[in-house]
């Protein structure tokens, strides 16, 4: 189906890699990717290997993306990453938001939304994630969850930023637990995801902004979740660590 959103596809590749291993992952990525133009192709190391996977992308067609960005400027805040320093790498992605944040380091609505407008003001696209546990979906609070998160974490943008933003759902549960969302499932959420987008903005903004999936999406289930109206890419953990399951995923979503 050929949709009018351009797929992204990014491999967040949480805590694993040392800088050694990253690059031989992305060498490998390079090789089995170099002349894929339909999808937008992402990958997330994390931040000690984002200088030599950076100089490894150079005059690739591959972008590069970090985990988590400070909501703050340079200063006096221990262990944190600002975004210039991020923007000294080619980085153009951030995820924010992605539930183990939320989840171990509580990171809040408001706090997120603090560090996508922090992305935005150094020409970062954040990669804003939602995504209800399975406690939430048993007692059939999904959309109130997503919706609400939605609203928070993109609260203040501009019509103009928002479609800069990436959304990507996942489902907490799916969260590599081998568990995918059914297409249908996906679909809904996605489809419910757009329809907040229009309630908060308008229909032709809500149109343009891409929203991914994760949890568990490998090879043999991509080419389904890729082909569903609301769905504009994906959020792979796991199978992003190994250079032929990711470029297989490319593969099978063109
Ligand atoms: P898995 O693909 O390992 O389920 O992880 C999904 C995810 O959390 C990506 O951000």
């Amino acid at each position: 189906m050929v949709k009018d959103r351009k797929l992204i596809i990014a491999g967040n590749w949480k805590m694993n890699k040392t800088a050694a291993e990253a690059l031989d992952l992305v060498n490998g990525i390079k090789r089995e990717l170099a002349n894929v133009k339909e999808v937008d192709i992402v990958v997330c190391p994390p931040f000690t290997a984002l200088a030599g996977v950076s100089e490894a992308l150079l005059n690739s067609n591959i972008r590069l993306g970090a985990q988590n960005m400070s909501e703050n400027g340079p200063g006096a805040f221990t262990g944190e990453i600002a975004a210039p320093m991020l923007k000294e790498f080619s980085v153009r992605y951030v995820i924010l938001g992605h539930s183990e944040r939320r989840q171990f380091q509580k990171e809040p609505d408001d706090l997120i939304a603090r560090k996508a407008a922090a992305a935005h003001a150094s020409a970062l696209k954040p990669i804003v994630c939602v995504g209800e546990t399975l406690a939430e979906r048993e007692a059939n609070i999904t959309e109130k969850i997503v919706g609400s998160q939605v609203r928070g974490s993109l609260a203040g943008l501009s019509r103009e930023l928002v479609e800069e933003t990436v959304i990507a759902y996942e489902p907490v549960w799916a969260i590599g637990t081998g568990k995918t969302a059914s297409a249908q499932q996906a679909q809904d959420v996605h489809a419910f995801i757009r329809g907040v987008l229009s309630e908060m903005f308008d229909d032709a903004t809500a149109r343009r902004v891409r929203i991914q999936y994760g949890g568990s999406v490998k090879p043999s289930n991509a080419r389904e979740l890729m082909s569903l109206p609301d769905v504009d890419g994906a959020l792979v953990g796991g199978a992003a660590l190994e250079a032929r399951s990711f470029a297989d995923i490319i593969r099978n979503s063109i």
